[in-house]
């Protein structure tokens, strides 16, 4: 079987381990730069995989060195949190090097050496007038891929991302174990979780069929649900339930003033807060745009949650024929 590469820059996350694992089923093979050679050398043992290289791929001649020979180029860099912006300033230069400056540096490396499909991963709610930081940049961000003529771009716009080894429920359900009741911030605001399986679906679909260039894709699971009841369901799924009150905005606040101080990566930041001042839900269906019918959060959250089986590694990941 004659193979196409795709390098994924961002690949050695929660979301590009589960893209590179379906991608084994396909005739994709993956390089994946990383700033740290150790913290995804586990990736070498997926089938789908052919490199992993310590690269900053924030410097031009080394996109020069990564680019060529590709098929495609997947970008899913991403930072959540950015503590170096003044007042009055869209976005702080952190935001504007990861999301903004970035994927214009791919575009420009793909233009060069004929690459002529990029995935860009944006977020839903990216916008300019957003009332955050983090959705602002996003925003720009897609801007700067769209950039170059020369290059196809599609655009992924996910809602909130669950699955094994998520960054969200993972969290609450953690919490949960530590603490009798859950104080929540933004307790009223909405998400619409989508399936890690069925957004590493929907960007190998992409990678396939090159009619999704030139559009930008909203990814979202079937059900919207308020973050309270989010926290509510990853307790009672951890099987540690507890009750969970909404803080008053002036705590939230204050509560996440505290937290950025105290971390470089703190549990909640102002600007998180400030992104769910809008609802995190779709416009759009996955099965109406991708053909994708989104899993159910009840269908495989409490599995992974619950720890009634063993965390899987990323080499063994479960891999899911496509759908
Ligand atoms: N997870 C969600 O719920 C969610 C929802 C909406 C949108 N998204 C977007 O989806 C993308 C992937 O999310 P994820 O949850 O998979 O994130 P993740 O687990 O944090 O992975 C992102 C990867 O990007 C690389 N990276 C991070 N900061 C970087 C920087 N400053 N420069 C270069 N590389 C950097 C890291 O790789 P190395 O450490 O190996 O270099 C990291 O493994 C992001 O763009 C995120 O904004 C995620």
């Amino acid at each position: 079987m004659a193979f196409h590469s795709v390098l994924v820059i961002g690949g050695s996350g929660f979301i590009g381990s589960h893209i590179i694992a379906k991608l084994a089923l396909t005739d994709w093979r993956a390089i994946v730069p990383t700033r740290h050679f150790d913290h995804a050398k586990d990736l070498l043992l997926v089938p789908s995989m052919d490199d992993v290289i310590e690269a900053d791929v924030h410097d031009e001649a080394t996109l020069d060195r990564l680019v060529p020979g590709n098929t495609a180029v997947i970008n899913l860099v991403g930072i959540l949190h950015d503590p170096t912006a003044r007042s009055g300033e869209a976005y702080g230069r952190e935001f504007a090097r990861a999301h903004v400056d970035l994927p214009r540096k791919i575009v420009a490396a793909c233009a060069r050496h004929g690459v002529q499909h990029y995935l860009h991963m944006s977020a839903l709610g990216a916008d300019k007038n957003a009332p955050s930081m983090y959705l602002r940049s996003k925003a720009d961000g897609e801007e700067a891929a769209l950039s170059n003529p020369a290059v196809g771009v599609t655009i992924f716009r996910p809602s909130v991302v669950f699955g094994e080894r998520d960054h969200f429920l993972n969290l609450f359900a953690s919490l949960a174990k530590r603490f009798p009741v859950l104080p929540v911030a933004a307790a009223d605001a909405k998400f619409q979780p989508v399936y890690v399986e069925d957004v590493a679906q929907a960007f190998v679909h992409a990678l396939n069929e090159k009619t999704t260039i030139g559009k930008i894709y909203e990814l979202a699971g079937p059900t919207v649900y308020t973050l309270r009841e989010l926290v509510k369901l990853a307790g009672a799924f951890s099987g540690h339930p507890r009750p969970v009150f909404g803080l008053p905005p002036v705590l939230a606040r204050l509560e996440a003033a505290l937290l950025e101080h105290m971390s470089a990566q703190p549990l909640m930041s102002r600007d998180n807060l400030d992104s769910m001042k809008v609802d995190n839900v779709a416009t759009t269906s996955m099965k109406n745009t991708l053909g994708i019918e989104p899993t159910a959060l009840e269908e495989v959250a409490p599995a992974y949650l619950h720890g009634d089986r063993p965390h899987e590694h990323v080499a063994t990941m479960h891999v899911r024929a496509p759908r």
